[in-house]
């Protein structure tokens, strides 16, 4: 290898960018490096050296826990006195942005544009706290699941009802299959108690989800993909697909994310095969099922939650 060549990938990336920051609140460099945990194949701020970044722009995510986790991750990769830029909408952790990086010792200027609050900081030089940000937003056993988890992934510590009743609704399943949206694995862990399962393909959006899934589910028929279920990974002639279809992105109700998981599964299905899925009540998705496949019944309905079985 040349000599210049082992220096770039020795060295790392200078600038890195978390998630999709409004082009018109901040400005991130070309060649800046994704870091999201829901960008598939990105980088993991977890691996980038510490003080070893010129800048990081970040759309802080919502909940308390996995934002001061990623910003301890990026104050921690950050130069001393390099620049960390930092936004949220107003009611989705904005308003406590500015103080959240006060706590790690930062000198903030803060600003409000449209719904967001945006936040200039420096990488102080003895930033406070971070190791127990990191601690706090780690992957942990969380015992209502009886399993690993993460603060960010869905319903990270506790059983969603949703995919309770579902489990309980499943009738023995056999074959190969796929779990749509699979979080940490619980409906898969459920599937995969059934003997006649030969193979079973876990996706999901959220590595930090597929991680803990990757510690949950220890069978050697299950498969898993950090991966945009409407595009991969490339699978057809399956026997079942079982799934709780995600019903928010980016914050919003998306019943086309829905829908578009419902279309995804009705391809990947052989004729016959059947789709397993939990929607709440009140997300219109018979009109999507209805015209794509040959039978939909409804299976249970309890707390709010429905489940169908498609068949095709
Ligand atoms: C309602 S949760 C269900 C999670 C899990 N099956 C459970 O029962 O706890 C939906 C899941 O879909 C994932 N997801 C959202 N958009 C996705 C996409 N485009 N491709 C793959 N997974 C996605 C989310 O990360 C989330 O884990």
């Amino acid at each position: 290898m040349r000599r210049f060549e082992a220096d770039v990938l020795s060295q790392g990336p200078s600038f890195c960018v978390y998630g999709s920051p409004p082009p018109d609140l901040a400005t991130v460099p070309a060649g800046a490096v994704q870091v999201s945990p829901l960008t598939p194949e990105s980088a993991a701020l977890e691996d980038i050296a510490p003080a070893s970044l010129d800048g990081v722009v970040m759309a802080a995510p919502p909940g308390t826990v996995e934002r001061r986790y990623a910003l301890a991750l990026a104050l921690r990769a950050l130069k001393p006195g390099a620049a960390l830029t930092a936004m949220a909408p107003k009611d989705k952790g904005g308003s406590r942005l500015g103080k959240e990086l006060k706590a790690f010792g930062c000198a903030v200027e803060e600003t409000g544009r449209r719904h967001q609050r945006l936040c200039f900081a420096a990488r102080p030089d003895e930033p406070q706290g971070l190791d127990a940000a990191i601690a706090a937003g780690a992957p942990q056993r969380v015992e209502a699941l009886d399993g690993w988890s993460q603060p960010g992934v869905f319903s990270w510590d506790r059983p969603d009802p949703g995919s309770l009743l579902l489990i309980q609704a499943l009738p023995p399943l056999s074959g190969r299959g796929a779990d749509f949206g699979c979080g940490v694995g619980l409906i898969a862990r459920a599937v995969l108690t059934h003997p006649a399962v030969t193979g079973l393909e876990l996706i999901d959006i959220d590595r930090r989800a597929i991680e803990a899934a990757h510690r949950n589910i220890n069978d050697p028929r299950a498969r898993l993909h950090w991966a945009d279920v409407r595009r991969e990974p490339a699978l057809e002639g399956l026997d079942f697909v079982v799934m709780n279809p995600p019903f928010h992105d980016g914050g919003a109700e998306d019943k086309a994310l829905g829908q578009a998981f419902i279309r995804r599964a009705h391809q990947v299905l052989a004729k016959g095969g059947s789709l397993w899925i939990v929607a709440n009540r009140h997300l219109p998705y018979e009109g999507v099922l209805n015209p794509l496949f040959a039978t939909v019944e409804l299976k249970a309905e309890a707390g709010g939650f429905k489940v169908y079985e498609a068949r095709k």
